[in-house]
């Protein structure tokens, strides 16, 4: 029989294990919900032998007591900063140098992205991580051991059997764009200030005194370099990021190993051509000596080392005119100033219009009707205005003032306590109608075709729908739609029918179309696993709620007082009367049982058969990662036609390639069900 401290240990490293899989080579090789099976269990085991705790057990992650402040201590090896390079004359200046540092003795590079993120130094004492410093200011910093370890990716323990008595690792916290996008949504729908680009945001999370909310802040690392050590030792750096994937760490997620100068300036542009794949903010590209017994011998400046270069690109940014500021009103009635612009091409796409945030970020940053101002596009981050360029300020230009009434519905808006936002707080605001009701139709929600902003208006506005439980009742009055401008007869049957199809869909994007305050697209999808219907989910109480990973107390009460309102009541009550699915269609994948799962999966070029969303979501059922960008961890791509740079990296690594029939093929027989089959299609 194992003792229960064997259990425990065991239980622990079987989690760290799949803790790796998962956030640091996503490729799960068990379920969710089996995860949280396991991790139940230890946290059972923890809380009946106290005795045997360890702050790295990976129970901790959800973070712990909040602390009062952070204490400051002195890094054993400095944390210097690079020097900066603007243009590929200072690239050729600093292999110039490097060339007469070194003489005659031979020497590569490696080029990497530059993480606009967090610098942070890890100290691992005999395999375990003891201390996480913040930079400071290069010889001190504050110890945030306890917010570091709720970050998922970051290895508790070195993944070696025997570790060295020391080692630190470096690199960058930061925050990826999806989840600093989702983290804005929610900031502004509960009315607090948003925070103005990923790099603000990992700072102020990582700043904060209670680890248990830092847990729930979508935060992620790369490694890639090194402070005080012993008993270890790297010869090159390019073998380090391969040493340090070994020990369990997310490195940069490509590099490239160069034999000249020549070959560092094709690798630069490599790398900026990639910009939008990282899920980070890359502010630049770093150049370093690839030799690491050379440091020595090149040194250092005061501020920085003689062996590496930073390269920083263009900013993705633009200067015009804006001709105005409208006010958005949300779903959730928040009040959104949109900055109108003249158009403007920014890293490839025209952009017309930013948002300006809120009252106070208008403020701050003094922005005025007619400024001429520089806005930012980075990935897929909505356009933003950076600042206003004041000496182009014509006469006369006034501020906003702020609201008293929304533009909308004309009821008085107002500023709850604490929060930054503006809100419309009329329930019949049919500004707030149509933010809804545009949301419930959206792809990745009930996914309605033939439901563009105009009809939507359209419909509200004619009185034929206020709540989406209106839409499904609409074939009734077809002979009103018939009356609509540009609305013919086919158009208002395809309209039908799509809705009617929209009855069909998975829970998961029911869950999400509802809008219930805080849930996203994600949050939908593990309220799915974890209810078999909607009826289970209204009857949850916040302790079943808060079991699911992404789900904190405040985000269980908000669900909660949602589903129990009588509105939200009537409503779900109309849409079963109408027919709409509100059942969990599938049991949640096991992971391990069809032929793609844990695999990470990359689609390219054009699908015929089924939409990208659609493959994504059938991939996604089968235990597949679908993921945007080719590496070398990448098993499998489905290039249809069109496809370019992603197919020829893929063959260039000799990853599989397969075609849309193929993965059809594979599919069906596959070990997924026919029933299955055509649910999805
Ligand atoms: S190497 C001796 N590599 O940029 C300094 N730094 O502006 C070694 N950074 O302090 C730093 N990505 O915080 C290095 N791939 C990368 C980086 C990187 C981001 C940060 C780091 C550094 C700052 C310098």
């Amino acid at each position: 029989m194992a003792t229960p401290e064997d259990r425990i240990h065991s239980l622990r490293e079987e989690l760290h294990t799949h803790n790796h899989q998962y956030y640091v080579l996503a490729a799960p090789l068990i379920t969710d919900r089996e995860y949280d099976h396991l991790l139940k269990e230890l946290e059972e085991l923890e809380a009946a032998h106290p005795e045997l705790t360890d702050p790295n057990s990976p129970t901790r992650r959800v973070g712990g007591e909040p602390v009062e402040g952070f204490e400051t201590i002195a890094h054993d090896v400095p944390m210097i900063s690079l020097a900066n390079s603007y243009d590929l004359e200072d690239i050729r200046a600093f292999d110039q140098r490097s060339l007469k540092l070194l003489g005659s003795t031979p020497y590569s590079y490696v080029v990497e992205p530059k993480v606009d993120g967090v610098a942070m130094s890890l100290r691992y004492e005999d395999g375990v991580l003891v201390r996480a410093l913040t930079r400071g200011d290069g010889r001190s910093g504050d110890d945030i051991t306890s917010n570091i370890r709720t970050i998922s990716s970051i290895p508790l323990h070195l993944r070696i059997d025997t570790p060295p008595p020391v080692l630190e690792i470096r690199g960058e916290v930061y925050m990826n764009r999806d989840g600093f996008a989702k983290l804005n949504d929610q900031r502004e729908s509960e009315g607090h200030a948003v925070f103005a680009n990923p790099r603000n945001a990992t700072a102020g999370s990582l700043k904060l005194l209670d680890s248990r909310e830092v847990a729930r802040r979508p935060l992620d690392a790369v490694w890639y370099g090194l402070g005080a050590m012993d008993g270890i030792e790297f010869e090159t750096h390019s073998g380090l990021l391969e040493q340090l994937t070994k020990l369990g760490f997310k490195t940069p997620p490509s590099f490239w190993t160069c034999r000249d100068i020549e070959e560092v300036i094709s690798a630069l542009e490599e790398n900026e051509q990639k910009r939008s794949e990282y899920p980070f903010e890359m502010d630049g590209a770093v150049v370093k000596i690839d030799q690491r017994h050379l440091y020595e011998e090149m040194g250092s400046t005061a501020k920085s080392p003689r062996w590496a270069m930073a390269y920083k690109y263009e900013p993705e940014q633009a200067e015009t005119l804006l001709k105005d500021i409208t006010i958005q009103v949300g779903r959730t009635g928040v009040l959104t100033p949109v900055a109108e612009l003249e158009p403007v091409q920014v890293s490839g796409t025209t952009v017309s219009r930013a948002t300006l945030h809120n009252w106070e970020e208008m403020e701050r940053k003094d922005i005025r009707i007619g400024d001429t101002v520089v806005i930012e596009k980075a990935g897929e981050i909505i356009p933003a205005v950076v600042r206003v360029v004041k000496e182009k300020r014509p006469h006369g230009a006034a501020p906003l003032p702020t609201p008293t009434t929304c533009p909308a519905c004309g009821s008085p808006v107002v500023k709850r306590e604490g929060e930054v936002a503006w809100r419309c707080e009329h329930p019949g605001c049919p500004a707030k109608s149509q933010s809804w009701i545009r949301h419930f139709v959206g792809r990745r929600a009930m996914d309605i075709d033939h439901m563009g902003e105009e009809i939507v208006k359209t419909l509200l506005e004619e009185e034929l729908i206020a709540t989406p439980a209106d839409l499904y009742r609409l074939h009734d009055s077809k002979s009103q739609l018939l009356e609509m401008e540009r609305m013919g007869e086919k158009s208002v049957e395809n309209l039908l029918q799509a809705i009617e199809d929209s009855k069909d869909r998975e829970l998961w994007q029911l869950l999400h179309g509802l809008g219930i305050p805080m849930v996203g697209e994600r949050t939908a999808q593990q309220l799915e696993d974890h209810f078999a219907d909607l009826d289970e989910l209204m009857q949850a109480d916040r302790e079943t709620l808060v079991v699911i990973p992404d789900i904190g107390e405040k985000m269980a009460d908000a669900i909660r007082d949602y589903l129990a309102k009588e509105t939200t009541r009537t409503l779900i009550q109309e849409l079963r009367e109408a027919g709409v699915n509100l059942k969990r269609k599938q049991e949640p994948v096991t992971a391990t049982d069809t032929p793609l799962s844990g695999k990470t999966v990359v689609l390219t070029g054009t699908l015929e058969e089924m939409t990208r969303n659609e493959a994504k979501e059938l991939l996604r059922k089968l235990g597949a990662i679908v993921t945007g960008s080719v590496s070398k961890k990448t098993d499998l791509v489905v290039a249809g036609p069109g496809a370019g740079s992603k197919r020829a990296k893929a063959e260039s690594l000799g990853i599989e390639i397969w075609s849309e029939q193929d993965l059809l093929q594979a599919l069906e027989s596959g070990t997924s069900s026919e029933a299955e089959q055509r649910e999805l299609f």
